[in-house]
């Protein structure tokens, strides 16, 4: 939950917690909103062993890396290719003392990272009409391609590469770029993959600028003015002792 103190500020009020906690959000930094507590309260429950060490992708504020710093981690590495939201994250997490150390990379292309035990990420993942021309800055943090998944593939294949064995993936996004299509991407990296937690939430602004394309792409039904939020958890299981030997 979140209220907009102006385009600055946003006093979040993180569910589950009993805390309210005081976040800078620059100008053009996304704002924490719905996917972004069905994430933490995903993180929160995914049995974090004390410690651990964790990837948050595309971390906007850093809210999602401070909800894995409450929940135990020892190391939280939290990457974002926008300035804005690399300096927000840098302070909100800095300010707290927590231990997050701040990246700008672009999840497409990273570079060469350790492998950590629990990688989440909430990416871009709104499908937008090819025909609008180039994405504008500020539609950066939400724009992923007409069906949504210019980023949620990318990081379906790069996952086994970012997790230790024994670690997991949590990924949030629409059903509307495609649950099964996730999970199928998932299982043939190996990942063990399900849906852990599900939220339908109205359409926002942005998807009601975007009604007649997801009508036209198929993407929506006619009328249909909700979406279905999805976590999905992926698990690199360990491997058998065979592996091992060799
Ligand atoms: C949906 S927001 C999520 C922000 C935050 N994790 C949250 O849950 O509130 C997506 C974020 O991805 C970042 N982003 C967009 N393209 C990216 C890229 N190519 N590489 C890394 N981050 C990117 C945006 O700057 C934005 O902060």
């Amino acid at each position: 939950m979140a209220w907009s103190t102006g385009p600055a500020v946003s006093l979040l009020l993180l569910r589950g917690t009993r805390c309210v906690v005081l976040m800078l959000r620059l100008p053009g930094v996304y704002r924490p909103q719905a996917d972004t507590w069905l994430l933490s309260k995903a993180v929160r429950e995914a049995g974090l062993r004390p410690g651990a060490q964790v990837l948050d992708l595309c971390t906007g504020t850093g809210a999602v890396a401070f909800a894995a710093a409450r929940a135990g981690a020892g190391a939280i590495t939290a990457v974002d290719t926008a300035r804005r939201a690399v300096l927000a994250a840098w302070l909100n997490t800095r300010l707290r003392r927590l231990p997050v150390r701040v990246r700008r990379a672009d999840v497409r292309h990273l570079p060469q990272l350790p492998r950590f035990d629990l990688v989440v990420a909430n990416p871009p993942y709104v499908p937008g009409d090819p025909a609008r021309g180039p994405t504008r800055r500020a539609e950066r943090a939400w724009d992923a391609g007409p069906d949504g998944r210019r980023f949620v593939d990318r990081l379906c294949a790069a996952a086994p590469e970012l997790l230790a064995e024994g670690g997991a993936l949590l990924l949030v996004h629409s059903s509307l770029c495609g649950e099964q299509a996730t999970l199928d991407r998932l299982r043939a990296e190996r990942l063990k993959a399900s849906v852990v937690a599900r939220r339908v939430e109205p359409f926002g602004p942005v998807l009601r600028g975007r009604v007649g394309y997801l009508e036209r792409a198929g993407l929506i039904e006619p009328g249909q003015c909700h979406e279905e939020l999805v976590v999905i958890r992926a698990d690199r299981l360990p491997l058998p002792p065979e592996h091992e030997r060799g």
